[in-house]
């Protein structure tokens, strides 16, 4: 994963992604990572013919007034997934207002489960991280097809919440969102666990900044985001910020950060929990998710984390076996 970036300006990055999906969360995700140059190549897959090839040239011709290198190229046959060294899946039918994540779960499942069988036979050596929703089921059962270490499938979702909870903070007392530090685990759903415990701004927790009712309504909205921009939208779930979480993954992968991110993990024992995957903090390096880093909850965090955990397990329970 060496790659030249300008002269003599050696960084590591990947050479080829492959998107599944050029909706709009994947064809903002194919954006960002052209512009941000986190690869040499995108390929930008769906079934619709015209689709991804039009998409794709059209961010290719961005790149010229933006000046990225990035090639990006769209196809319908999963042959061109060939030697990536990530997949990410965004593929799916998105939820209408009022629907919840687990709502679509039967629909996408089979779309997931066709795509997973095309990556078996095309990238085998790949990365795969989900995205589609209910992404903390499709995770699992896409880590559970592939037989794959867990270090090679996980899914987004923490970042794009936690994204939300610093956004909420910055807009409630003015700072900077640079400054602030947020953290939310659980699964990618109404019960989601937006942790203002472990949130701070320049190093100083946000109780000395918002009172208790406040942090509770932030920590309500953040667990309402998605929801929130699709009932204003109504023909579109969020994908800007669902795209640049995908690409701050993508980044701390890319380059070997080390970065740690609540991921979408599948877990074993840890917070005492297995058999599923939901979000958890976790290390992102050049071998994936690397490491699950686990907190030392209180009881109201731990019991909030458990009746996540008990919802993603439900649905789990309703995959084939
Ligand atoms: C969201 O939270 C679509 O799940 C995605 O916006």
């Amino acid at each position: 994963m060496l790659a030249r970036r300008g002269r003599g300006d050696y960084t590591y990055t990947m050479n080829r992604i492959t998107i599944v999906g050029a909706g709009r969360v994947g064809e903002s995700t194919a954006a960002i990572l052209a512009r941000e140059e986190l690869c040499r190549e995108i390929v930008l897959l769906d079934i619709n013919e015209g689709v991804p090839q039009g998409v794709a040239l059209d961010i290719q011709q961005s790149g010229a007034l933006l000046r990225f290198d990035t090639r990006v190229s769209g196809d319908t046959d999963a042959a061109a997934m060939e030697g990536s060294e990530l997949v990410i899946i965004t593929a799916g039918l998105p939820r209408k207002p009022g629907m919840s994540r687990s709502d679509v779960l039967d629909a996408n499942l089979v779309i997931i489960d066709g795509i997973v069988d095309d990556v078996l036979r095309h990238a085998p050596d790949a990365m795969l991280m989900m995205v589609t929703n209910p992404v903390d089921v499709l995770t699992w059962y896409a880590w559970r097809k592939t037989g794959w270490p867990r270090q090679r499938v996980f899914g987004q979702s923490g970042a794009l919440d936690t994204a939300r909870m610093t956004s909420f903070i910055s807009m409630e007392t003015g700072y900077s969102v640079k400054d602030i530090s947020a953290l939310v685990l659980g699964g990618h759903g109404d019960a989601m666990v937006p942790l203002p415990r472990f949130t701070d701004i320049a190093g100083i927790n946000i109780e000395h900044f918002l009172d208790g009712e406040t942090i509770g309504r932030i920590a309500e909205r953040t667990r309402q985001g998605g929801g929130e921009i699709l009932a204003l939208k109504k023909h579109s779930s969020a994908y800007d910020s669902p795209a640049a979480a995908i690409a701050s993954m993508v980044d701390a992968i890319g380059h070997n950060r080390r970065r740690i991110q609540p991921c979408v993990a599948v877990l074993d024992g840890e917070y005492d929990q297995r058999g599923l995957a939901m979000g958890v903090p976790a290390v992102l390096d050049e071998n994936g998710l690397v490491e699950i880093v686990e907190l030392k909850l209180n009881a109201v965090e731990e019991a909030d984390f458990r009746r996540s955990a008990e919802l993603v397990r439900s649905d789990i329970g309703r995959l084939p076996s």
